[in-house]
């Protein structure tokens, strides 16, 4: 099926819950946006490597002093750094810079990537990771099929890793519906590692496993990218359903009866008003030897949030069909802990529904009866997302696990707090705190904690039920933080509110513009690093 029937299809067909052809146009045979070029060890020095883009790393302000660039600069005949000079080119972190090789080199052109300082807080591992995906964007959009990339030269092992990481989440493009044929001319094919001195097996392992990270990442965005009428509980939950088959784990789907019986009103509530029906997914990945710690990870799969009744105002609406950046991310990192292996039981759950106005939808004034047996006035229906982990929460608390780590776009509030590029974390455990924001810098992702402060507390009180889900303006992100609470009991839990970063407005470090993926690879870290 070419991407030009496929997309009138979604047209014709609309959007259904049955398993219609629009479901299988989604499906994962079909979502193929990553591009996958073949990673591997270079050999040889970098002036000789054959290939259209050479990418050297500069460190900031050591662009005078850097002898690799001082031996390719002199190759071409000094007007390489003379050119970068006058570009104001210094190694920033982010900085890139791009020119011909005039045809003196093997190499059709030359790109030069700021990595900043060492001095910077940002791990080494995340700099190289960064270093890589801004070499082969920038390639990638030269048309570049083969690439070269000189590596630091303190490269080691988790940096290799991280590198291919860089590289596969580089090369992300999500062009699907694009049938002007506006895409690169050529596809990126090879990419070739310089500066290791010997492809042994550790190598090539980090390497296959950075790609599997990055392609599990790629998952993630395709989820968020994917508009809502394509996007639907129902044509997520399969997705969930084909990754469990494929990466073996355990999977129980829960569609809009399944959801009543179990007794989950709240995301019944949030869903009723739409004809594509509320979901909640269960995925469980076992470890082979006995688990270290079982962690919970709860994903807000909101698959277009139009408000509900409350409705948002038209401007900006369209980026709703982000709101399941939460359940996306949580499926990334599923996928990456099916190929990973580490020794922790992890189980992902996802509350999926679409938030719409309509006869059926819920209203203020309602009053339904959660999972946890509590019983909720809804004052806003547009906060509909911490109804729905309510009852995700309840069900979570059940599986007795270490800690729950719930993942959700959850307040426009938090993005007032920390900007679009840094994400909100709430929890009462300090340990958690520590190991979660150590995770959370070695992936490169932006994330501040903030306090749940029982002051606000009060403003939860509702006169004829137990709580109100909302309370007034100020300090938004810590009453949504502070309703969920109330479901978790005495079950370690941490909050992470990603309203902000799951969209990215231009391309940055390893996110691209659009779906970043965030904060998967954060999730996958902390993981790993339990096991
Ligand atoms: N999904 C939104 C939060 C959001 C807003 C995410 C903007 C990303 C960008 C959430 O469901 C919502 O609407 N929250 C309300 C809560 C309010 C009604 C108490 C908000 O933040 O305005
Ligand atoms: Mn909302
Ligand atoms: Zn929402």
């Amino acid at each position: 099926m070419g991407v030009a029937r496929g997309f009138h299809e979604v047209l014709r067909f609309g959007d259904t819950t049955g398993p219609s052809k629009v479901a299988r146009y989604a499906s994962l045979s079909k979502v193929k946006n990553l591009m996958n070029p073949l990673i591997i060890v270079g050999k040889g020095s970098l002036e000789r490597q054959k290939v259209d883009c050479l990418v050297l790393p500069i460190e900031q302000d050591q662009f005078e002093t850097d002898p690799a660039l001082e031996r390719l600069s002199r190759a071409v005949g000094g007007e390489l750094k003379a050119l970068a000079r006058q570009a104001e080119f210094n190694g920033r972190a982010d900085q890139v810079f791009e020119c011909t090789s005039l045809g003196r080199l093997p190499q059709k052109r030359i790109i030069l990537v700021g990595i900043g300082s060492d001095s910077g807080k940002t791990l080494n591992e995340s700099r190289v990771r960064n270093f890589a995906a801004n070499a082969i964007r920038q390639s990638a959009n030269a048309g570049a099929a083969r690439v070269a990339l000189a590596l630091p030269a303190s490269v080691s092992g988790d940096s290799i890793r991280a590198i291919a990481e860089g590289v596969t989440l580089g090369a992300y493009r999500f062009d699907k519906y694009v049938t002007s044929g506006k895409g690169p001319k050529r596809k990126l094919d090879t990419v070739l590692l310089c500066g290791i001195a010997r492809e042994t097996t550790a190598v090539k392992r980090a390497i296959a496993e950075g790609q599997e990270v990055g392609r599990a990442i790629g998952r993630s965005r395709d989820a968020v990218n994917e508009p809502s009428n394509v996007m639907t509980p129902a044509v997520f939950a399969r997705q969930a359903g084909e990754i469990a088959r494929k990466y073996k784990l355990r999977l129980k789907v829960l569609d809009a009866r399944g959801i009543d019986r179990a007794g989950m009103a709240l995301v019944a509530a949030v869903g009723r008003g739409s004809r594509n029906e509320p979901r909640f997914v269960h995925l469980t990945y076992s470890p082979k030897a006995r688990p270290k710690k079982r962690i919970v990870l709860l994903g807000k799969g909101l698959t277009f949030d139009s408000g509900g009744l409350c409705i948002k105002p038209a401007a900006g609406m369209d980026d709703m069909k982000s709101d399941m950046a939460g359940a996306a991310a949580v499926l990334g990192t599923m996928q990456a802990i099916a190929v990973l292996k580490p020794a922790v039981e992890v189980h992902g759950l996802f509350v999926l529904a679409e938030n719409m106005p309509d006869g059926n939808a819920y209203r203020p004034g309602d009053v339904f009866r959660s999972l946890d047996g509590k019983t909720v006035e809804i004052i806003n229906t547009d906060a509909e997302g911490r109804l729905a982990l309510a009852d995700g929460l309840a069900y979570a608390r059940k599986l007795k696990p270490d800690l729950i780590v719930d993942v959700a776009t959850l307040t426009g509030a938090s993005m007032v707090a920390l900007g679009k590029t840094c994400s909100a974390f709430f929890t009462a455990h300090e340990a958690w705190a520590t190991r979660f924001k150590l995770a959370a810098d070695s992936a490169g992702e932006s994330f501040w904690q903030m306090p749940l402060l029982s002051d606000l507390r009060d403003q939860l009180k509702s006169d004829i039920a137990d709580l109100k889900h909302t309370g007034d303006r100020y300090g938004g992100a810590i009453t949504a933080a502070l309703f969920l609470k109330e479901f978790v009991g005495e079950t370690p839990w941490l909050h992470c509110d990603v309203a902000g970063p799951v969209l990215a407005d231009r391309p940055r470090q390893f996110y691209p513009k659009g779906a970043t993926g965030h904060p998967a690879l954060t999730l996958i870290r902390f993981i790993e690093a339990l096991g």
